[in-house]
């Protein structure tokens, strides 16, 4: 594969891409059975990378898996593999994404943990920002309320961030085809759940709205930091199950993660939300974000 300045740290060694290599009969190639996290940088600093990491351990409990390594090593990790990746010529100012995947590990083929003959093996890849384009903020996100609902908690729960994403993959597929950017989802019962890798609000009257985590979503880290801002900032702010109807009908919609930050659908469906502009409480969201990244990670 072509190096796009790709830096690969496997099992706790930095390797060059060419050296990358995972069994075939590791249990996330055969099974989808691996864990992940993303983290993005800011001046170098990689903000909650703790919060990841505690909810890549409530994701393993939910399956069921037992990390070989301490988490405190996944961060050391991390940690190391970003300064390494600032260290190559010319990078020291690039911030990065940075995803961890913890697999369960290779053995026979079969689905009993007598079969494993690894411990959890893990990865981390950093790689420029840059190649993870998002919408800019003004320009906002154009989305697709998706025909494929999202998994029900009582199948591959949604709180569990695992390494089996082709539910939402086929959601986005389905919207890209049809010229959205990306896909909301609905639960069975016909209530918003979240993006295919990003949590979902909407503004009515000035009170903003999010789905609460019962209806089935993954606990957001940038959700939670955008509910404690509406608390700090008085925006009144609820977890309330809504149908779709009510985005359609919203004065603002906005979607969160850690690469999205903040950022406004402006289209939905094909439909104008806000007359196709950034609404107010997204920007002061967003602006409020901007902030609390600057204080936590005592940025200039
Ligand atoms: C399904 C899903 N929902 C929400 C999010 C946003 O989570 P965070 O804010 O922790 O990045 C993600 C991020 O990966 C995701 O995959």
């Amino acid at each position: 594969m072509k190096n796009r300045g790709t830096l690969i740290n496997l099992n706790g060694k930095i390797i060059p891409l060419e050296e990358a290599k995972v069994s075939v009969f590791d249990r996330s190639f055969l099974y989808g059975d691996s864990l992940y996290e993303v983290v993005r940088t800011y001046q170098g600093k990689p903000f909650r990378l703790k919060e990841h990491l505690a909810r890549m351990e409530k994701s393993a409990v939910l399956c069921q898996m037992q990390f070989s390594q301490p988490t405190s090593e996944y961060e050391r990790e991390m940690l190391r593999s970003i300064e390494a990746y600032r260290a190559q010529p010319g990078k020291s100012n690039e911030d990065v994404y940075v995803r961890i995947v913890v697999s369960r590990g290779s053995g026979k083929i079969g689905f009993g943990l007598g079969n494993l003959e690894t411990p959890t093996l893990y990865v981390i890849i950093v790689e420029p920002i840059s190649m993870f384009p998002n919408k800019p903020f003004n320009e906002g996100a154009k989305l697709q309320i998706s025909k494929r609902i999202r998994n029900h908690p009582m199948a591959l729960d949604p709180a569990m961030k695992s390494g089996n994403y082709l539910n939402s993959l086929l959601a986005y597929l389905t919207a890209a085809e049809q010229g959205y950017d990306d896909a909301l989802m609905l639960d069975q019962q016909g209530f918003m759940t979240e993006g295919t890798t990003y949590n979902l609000f909407y503004v009515n009257r000035g009170i903003v709205a999010t789905s609460p985590l019962d209806v089935g979503i993954l606990d957001g880290v940038t959700r939670r930091a955008i509910i404690n801002l509406c608390v700090e900032n008085g925006i009144p702010c609820r977890e309330v199950r809504f149908p779709k109807e009510y985005l359609y009908q919203a004065d603002e919609v906005f979607v969160s993660s850690s690469l999205k930050e903040v950022l406004p659908v402006l289209n939905l469906d094909g439909k104008k939300i806000n007359g196709g502009k950034a609404g107010p409480i997204a920007l002061k969201l967003k602006k409020a974000f901007d902030e609390l990244v600057k204080r936590e990670l005592h940025l200039d």
